[in-house]
């Protein structure tokens, strides 16, 4: 297993074989409005991916769908050739279209399709971390996993993936995923407001699968709630501080990938995120999303 001494908030996690900084970080908010094109500001965004880099993040969250390709171009303009410690996770299951939908796409030949996308266009010869993206833009949706699940693990055995996660997923189709091939993480909805998954985290901390909460800010919708403001205040903090902090103490296994396109706020969130909270200011937070 590879070792990581990091400064930055959380430590360091295990993804199998590969250890990442908890404090990671999300590419989508890289592409233009509706996460469709290219990006306003080309340099900022490359600025912005090269001062995670820089931080000490060595985890980076994308998609091919994320443009589409847009932000898988701009992470290998920015990095490549990657420095050795950092892990590029990418997700497959959803595509675009000509409206910014994000239609599913699961067929074992969309699924080997996108897989073999993003090795081009990331210009890796080998993916680290493959989500596969359940659901729709609306939220999880049940239903069988196998058949896409099973081309990712045929891609695995043939060397084109080291890791293999799913991602918008139920617990039962955790669980029928885990039935197939051992998976590294789950990365689903999670916030202080949207608490859906808190047995789920509990129960992938047990079993050292780590838990990836998306839109950890609220994403499109910041959160916004009086006892996080009042938190907030009380620390002298902001409120996207307490909310990542409150994230990395929740479970050992939370892993972040906050998005933004602001080198600022990229280094406000990783200074931020370090705050200890009390016993009091926890209790507080937890009554937000109950
Ligand atoms: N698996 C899935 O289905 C799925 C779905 C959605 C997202 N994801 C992944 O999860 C990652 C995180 O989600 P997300 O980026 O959508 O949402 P997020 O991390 O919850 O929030 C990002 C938003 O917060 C703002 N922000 C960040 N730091 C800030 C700060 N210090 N002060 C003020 N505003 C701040 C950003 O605006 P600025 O750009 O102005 O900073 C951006 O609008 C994505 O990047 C993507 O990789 C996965």
């Amino acid at each position: 297993m590879s070792t990581l001494s990091t400064t930055l908030p959380g430590g360091s996690w295990a993804l199998g074989d590969l250890t990442v900084t908890r404090f990671g970080y999300g590419a989508m908010q890289l592409a233009g409005p509706g996460v469709m094109g290219p990006p306003a500001d080309h340099d900022g965004a490359l600025a912005v991916l090269r001062e995670a880099v820089d931080l000490g993040i060595t985890h980076i969250d994308t998609s091919g769908a994320y443009g589409p390709q847009v932000t898988n171009q701009l992470i290998r303009e920015a990095l490549h050739p990657y420095p050795e410690q950092l892990h590029v996770a990418t997700k497959v299951g959803a595509t675009r279209d000509a409206q910014g939908g994000w239609p599913t796409a699961r067929e074992p030949a969309d699924v080997r399709r996108q897989v073999h996308g993003d090795l081009e266009t990331l210009g890796l010869e080998v993916l680290d971390l493959v989500d596969l993206r359940l659901g729709d833009a609306a939220g999880t949706r049940p239903g069988s996993l196998a058949a896409a699940f099973e081309t990712l693990v045929e891609l695995q055995q043939q060397g084109l993936i080291r890791h293999l996660g799913v991602s918008n997923a139920t617990a039962e189709q955790v669980a029928e995923a885990r039935s197939i091939a051992p998976i590294v993480c789950v990365q689903n909805m999670y916030n202080l407001a949207a608490r859906t998954d808190d047995e789920l985290i509990d129960a992938l901390a047990t079993d050292g699968i780590a838990y990836v909460p998306f839109f950890p800010l609220g994403g499109f919708t910041p959160l916004q709630s009086s006892a996080l403001s009042a938190v907030a205040t009380r620390l002298d903090a902001t409120p996207m501080s307490v909310a990542l902090a409150w994230l990395l103490q929740r479970s050992p296994n939370v892993l972040l990938i906050p998005g933004t396109s602001s080198t600022a706020h990229l280094r406000e969130n990783v200074a931020g995120a370090g705050l200890q909270l009390s016993a009091e200011d926890l209790a507080e937070l937890d009554a937000i999303g109950r």
